[in-house]
């Protein structure tokens, strides 16, 4: 494929150079829109909860073990368990496999330490402690090393639905199950391994964009129903029926060179949703981009 003169990027012209090399931060930033921001024991809590992950990161320290606070918990309950009963009937069959063999229930908030173990006695894959989101470069880096960086703060109470970033309720019960089955495991990191194999911005895009039509907000055809196979639309209790019943969004086949040409913008209820017929499917065309995209991958 060509170098695109100019990237959009979320409706937005890019510098394709972003999409390599972007910047790390070192001090907790949050989106102006976080609900919290003008509490102060939440922020503190999340500001030790960003240099305690940061630090076993930067340490190959692994996910650090700590006790949640009895609101974190009560939250985690809350959210959780109306999630629960929206994926018992929407969410796809390896979701609800991979969960359940998790023990990821809505009574206590799980220590990513211990479901890394599972994952990497189940696919070789483990967690990385994610202090928020990382540069692209650097999340596809561990991915493409079979570790997948998960945050563990929780978002504020006062806007359970709602958070602007990925926190524990996302990355647990929107993407930890999901590293349980092989062919996604083998999938993921074959995307991220391309993206931090290329220097070139459009590749990158386009490898991001598969991504998120697929692992974020990805729907799955099972025996006849559509169902939900994207952590973006499993974590969130919005999201999952908006995917699959609202009129104003369209559920066209998963084809892929419509799907890497398709821009989105992640700060919106999603409207251009694809349908997969099946993972063995997506591992495969996957594997075919990545050829057609003429990337080396180790
Ligand atoms: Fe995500």
């Amino acid at each position: 494929m060509k170098e695109a003169p100019t990237l959009i990027q979320y409706g937005q012209a890019i510098d394709p150079k972003q999409m390599v090399a972007p910047p790390d931060a070192a001090e907790l930033e949050v989106d102006p829109g976080t609900p919290g921001l003008d509490d102060p024991e939440y922020m503190a809590r999340r500001r030790w909860i960003f240099h305690e992950c940061r630090r076993h990161r930067l340490g190959n320290l692994g996910p650090p073990v700590f006790p949640f606070t009895p609101e974190e918990t009560a939250l985690w309950r809350d959210v959780s368990r109306r999630l629960d009963e929206l994926h018992r009937k929407y969410a796809c069959d390896m979701y609800l496999a991979g969960k359940r063999e998790l023990a990821i229930t809505p009574d206590e908030v799980p220590q990513m330490r211990h479901l890394s173990d599972h994952l990497r006695a189940k696919t070789q894959t483990h967690l990385i402690p994610a202090e928020g989101s990382l540069p692209y470069r650097t999340f596809y880096e561990y991915i493409g090393n079979r570790g997948f960086p998960v945050t563990q703060f929780l978002r504020h109470p006062s806007q359970p639905e709602f958070t602007p970033e990925p926190d524990i309720i996302h990355d647990c019960l929107g993407h930890v199950p999901a590293f349980m089955t092989r062919d996604f495991a083998e999938m993921i990191t074959l995307i991220a391994r391309a993206a931090a194999a290329t220097d070139n911005g459009e590749h990158v895009l386009l490898l991001k964009r598969f991504s998120w039509f697929s692992v974020e907000f990805g729907l799955m055809a099972e025996r006849g129903q559509t169902k939900v196979f994207g952590a973006g639309i499993l974590s969130s209790i919005g999201e999952i029926p908006n995917s699959l019943f609202s009129p104003d969004v369209t559920r066209r086949p998963f084809v892929t060179d419509v799907v890497v040409a398709t821009d989105y913008d992640p700060s919106y209820m999603q409207r251009n949703l694809f349908v997969a017929p099946s993972l063995a499917f997506l591992r495969a065309e996957a594997e075919a981009l990545v050829r057609r995209l003429g990337i080396r991958v180790q």
